[in-house]
């Protein structure tokens, strides 16, 4: 297979595990003798560092033009505290779903035995936790019509946020989470907050007619508040998970973190035009450049990458890779179990699974 690859690296530690998952990306072409060609381009911080934008349009029609995106991460702390900043790094990643139609994004949550005791929950209710959860990607509060902070009429500051969604929007994605469960364990459970928001009743409502249609699937629903603590007593119960992009957005924080292993997590956005591969992990600008970065979520994001195009043989050899690099305890230093006789940063864990994928 040809695939041209658009390398989005970012800010913070992007530029470090993005070098890994390229090396890994290679490593798997030659091996399973694919073509794969990589084209570089700006966003984040970085890029509104450079030319003032933090998704330039050059960046766009790099990845318009591509098969996949790879991406890393963007963000920088200059920009965090200061809510009146002009531009902001996040608006390159917002553009960047908004453009290119990425309305689903399927975060997978598992875990790795060896990780387990790094979960803050206890063993017997994490173990085996094996979910994804479908968040909508370009819809609701974050795309929806906006005042920002403002003195009113009446002399009162006011601002504004829209859950707006539509039909289309609503049963697109609701689908999404219905092919997944059909390949999984055929459960899929619809989150949302009926009893209060207008919006969440849209939901409800189409995922009530649309549930019929998948006779095969046990669809039931849950208010987001309940499935956040249903998350933490009971995370096994779930298979598959749709919601909305805000509850979304907390429920997948919550999700990577009780697996104990939010540094090997990735994920995929999906929709009209080229689909995009990344951690789901922050930019971490405090590890930048210390060889300290774990790679794995981003190598993992290769291969999803590569089972996106019906690649599985090229992705489950970099699970193997993976655990097998976990296994030989062969791990940057926040997951690295002791005692250990030697050290291993972003490059060595990296250059150890390519090395593997090699030999294999
Ligand atoms: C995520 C992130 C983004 C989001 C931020 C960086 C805009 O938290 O991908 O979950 O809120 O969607
Ligand atoms: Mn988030």
């Amino acid at each position: 297979m040809n695939l041209k690859i658009a390398v989005l690296a970012g800010d913070g530690i992007g530029p470090e595990i993005m070098e890994q998952g390229v090396a890994v990306c290679s490593a798997i072409a030659e091996k399973f003798g694919h073509e794969v060609s990589y084209k570089e381009a700006l966003c984040g911080a970085h890029a509104i560092d450079e030319v003032g934008d933090p998704f330039p349009d050059e960046t766009f029609q790099t990845c318009k033009q591509a098969d996949a995106v790879l991406f890393a991460s963007v963000g920088d702390p200059k920009f965090d505290n200061n809510p009146s900043a002009k531009v902001r790094p996040e608006q390159g990643l917002l553009a960047m779903r908004k453009k290119l139609g990425l309305y689903a994004n399927i975060r997978p949550v598992e875990t790795f035995d060896c990780l387990i005791h790094k979960s803050p929950l206890k063993d017997e209710i994490v173990r085996g936790a094996d979910f994804i959860c479908i968040r909508e990607l370009t819809g609701g509060m974050y795309f929806g019509k906006k005042v920002e902070p403002t003195v009113n009429a009446d002399g009162v500051e006011e601002a504004l946020d829209t859950n707006y969604y539509t039909r289309p929007e609503v049963e697109r994605i609701l689908r999404v989470g219905y092919q997944y469960a059909r390949a999984r364990r055929k459960h899929l459970t619809v989150i949302d907050k009926a009893n209060v928001l207008a919006s969440s009743r849209l939901w409800r409502k189409v995922a009530q007619e649309i549930e019929k249609e998948y006779p095969d699937v046990t669809t039931d629903y849950m208010y987001v508040d309940n499935a956040a603590m249903r998350m933490i007593q009971d995370p096994k119960f779930f298979d598959v998970m749709v919601t909305e992009n805000t509850f979304g957005d907390i429920l997948t924080d919550e999700g990577s973190v009780i697996t104990g292993s939010m540094g090997l997590l990735p994920s995929a956005s999906t929709g009209s035009s080229t689909p995009v591969f990344e951690p789901i992990h922050g930019s971490w600008p405090q590890g930048r450049g210390l060889n300290i970065a774990n790679p794995l979520a981003q190598i993992l994001s290769v291969a999803m990458l590569y089972e996106y195009f019906g690649l599985n043989k090229e992705g489950a050899l970099i699970r193997e890779a993976v655990n097998a690099s976990l296994d030989a305890n062969v791990r940057t230093p926040e997951i690295q179990a002791e005692p250990c006789s030697e050290k291993y940063g972003t490059k060595e864990v990296g250059a150890w699974i390519v090395n593997y994928i090699r030999r294999a």
